[in-house]
């Protein structure tokens, strides 16, 4: 397994597995191939092989200086639970370290619970909050009608 930066014709074998990745859910309008133009430095493929099995998409923020952002992460569903996942957040943790970031933000769907597992898992705490039942805080129409997200944040 080997971790190194996308190139741009990273974009058409990841852009085709998404929705499945994603479980079916519609989610290719949010990942454009400008990411795998403009955003190489800070995004990562997971390759095993010649078979392309894991990605993040990720950013230093323009607008905070101590700040970065995932904005996407996933794994080939039948490489899960191998510690892939894990792997490219610790190499994105040490790339906005070395940047001098040490705030790192992301968001996710409420319907994702195993995705908010996992955010929990690698130390990210939500943004407002959990009930006292442990329900994640939804921020409601946080990226437009209709599109509710978790909010997460880690503190490098
Ligand atoms: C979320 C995702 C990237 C995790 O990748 P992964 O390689 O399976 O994760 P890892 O094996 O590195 O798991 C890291 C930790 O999170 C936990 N975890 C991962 N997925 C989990 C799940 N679905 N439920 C509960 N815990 C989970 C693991 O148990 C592990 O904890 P441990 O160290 O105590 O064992 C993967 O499930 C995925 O691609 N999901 C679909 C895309 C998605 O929803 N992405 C996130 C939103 S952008």
């Amino acid at each position: 397994m080997l971790i190194r930066h996308p190139d741009p014709d990273d974009y058409t074998p990841i852009i085709t597995v998404l929705n499945d990745w994603w479980g079916g859910r519609q989610m290719r309008e949010m990942l454009p191939r400008l990411f795998f133009v403009h955003f190489r430095n800070t995004s990562l493929v997971v390759v095993e092989g010649n078979m392309m099995i894991g990605f993040l998409v990720g950013f230093l923020s323009q607008t905070c200086p101590n700040e970065a952002y995932i904005h996407f992460v996933g794994v080939d569903p039948v490489k899960r639970r191998h510690g892939i996942g894990a792997a490219l957040y610790d190499h994105f943790f040490r790339l906005a370290r070395e940047q001098g970031r040490t705030v790192i933000h992301c968001v996710t769907s409420p319907a994702n619970t195993g995705s908010i597992a996992f955010h929990t898992r690698m130390g990210f705490t939500v943004e407002d909050g959990r009930s006292a039942d442990g329900e994640p805080h939804v921020a409601r129409g946080y990226d437009g009608p209709d599109q509710d997200r978790v909010r997460f944040v880690k503190r490098l």
